[in-house]
């Protein structure tokens, strides 16, 4: 996409930095299938290290770590515990019945969030044999259908101490981890209690692919053999994985200025007469919807027309996503189309 187009898609458009390139290009490579390739094997451990966790394993995608968790985490005909807006009900294929042979049962409000009296109460009796048994219980930070909603270290500890007490397995969906963390003040170490963690590398950090999924040894001995299963194996990938170091080590930071941006974004909407609702924003996600007199594909044509690329969550909801690659211009681009639309309503 031309860099005449102002584009608030996702925070996944983002094109390599000439930084990230040139590291791109120095890596050193291997066969990562045969084990040898030292730049994966230099981010797998670096992320790691970050976290506190023992092992990290790097895939093509956050849709592979979630679906490879689930798969060791869980056995056919037992279900696991999400909120209704996560990404692992909503758009994940139906990978968790298909990979895994796994329900889902699902509690939370519309940002996202669950509370750990929810998850308590749709845990199943152990003793019952009509019952599915629960085996994992999946949150996800911060919650992109939720409106980028951080839920904060207290909340998840409080899931923490439910998962501990049935012994259930606690698996974090992170693919915009480090945005919660940046806004809430939060340390990677501060989520050890978590029994897996993905993260990914290619959403607001800036890389063009590549997600983590962090825990034990063993956990990831096991899903290192489920990747390859699902075709995940990939042999120079150390081109890949120094994206993902650079992104680590210099995108991490900047995120404020995605959020900070996201906020001026949200005022905006809030003085425009035909905006109905703004969820809260919380990060670089902004969802909102228009008065119902207004058709939403008639803003999203508008817009569009002027260069600037939004999307239209469902029929009612529609989603701009602030991130590294929108400049000053591009901001500007979105205001005036905003406003422009208010004149021909
Ligand atoms: C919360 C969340 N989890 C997982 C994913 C999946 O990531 P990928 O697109 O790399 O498969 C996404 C993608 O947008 C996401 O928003």
């Amino acid at each position: 996409m031309k860099n005449s187009i102002a584009d608030f898609r996702s925070d996944t458009v983002t094109r390599p930095s000439k930084g990230m390139l040139n590291a791109m290009q120095k890596a050193l490579i291997g066969d990562d299938v045969l084990g040898d390739d030292p730049t994966v094997k230099y981010l797998e451990s670096m992320a790691s290290e970050i976290f506190g966790m023992e092992a990290g394993l790097f895939c093509p995608s956050g849709t592979m770590t979630n679906q490879i968790a689930i798969n060791v985490h869980c056995n056919p005909g037992e279900e696991l515990i999400c909120s209704p807006l996560s990404h692992i009900y909503n758009y994940e294929g139906g990978g968790v019945a298909f990979n895994s042979g796994v329900q889902i049962r699902t509690a939370g409000d519309k940002y996202g969030r669950i509370s750990a009296e929810e998850v308590e109460s749709l845990i199943q009796p152990e003793i019952d044999v009509h019952a599915a048994q629960t085996s994992l219980i999946v949150v996800e930070n911060t919650s992109n259908k939720g409106g980028g909603t951080c839920l904060g270290l207290p909340l998840l500890r409080e899931i923490s101490n439910i998962s501990k007490k049935y012994g259930i397995n606690y698996h974090l969906d992170g693919a915009r981890l480090f945005n919660a963390m940046v806004r809430d003040n939060e340390t990677p170490k501060q989520y050890d209690f978590f029994d897996s963690i993905s993260i990914c590398l290619s959403k607001g950090l800036g890389a063009p692919i590549g997600s983590l999924l962090l825990s034990n040894k063993d956990f990831i001995e096991q899903g290192r053999r489920v990747r390859k299963r699902l075709g995940g194996g990939m042999r120079q990938s150390g081109y890949l994985a120094a994206a993902g170091i650079y992104a680590l080590k210099n995108n991490i930071n900047r995120l404020g200025e995605d959020h900070l941006l996201a906020q001026k974004i949200k005022d905006i909407l809030k003085e425009l007469d035909y905006i109905a609702e703004i969820k809260p924003v919380q990060s670089n996600i902004i969802l909102f919807r228009v008065i119902k007199s207004i058709n939403p594909s008639d803003l999203f044509n508008h817009l569009q027309k002027n260069g600037v690329y939004i999307i239209l969550m469902d029929k009612e909801w529609m989603r701009i996503v602030t991130h590294l690659d929108i400049s000053k211009k591009h901001f500007q681009m979105l205001s005036e189309s905003l406003y422009s639309f208010s004149s021909k309503i």
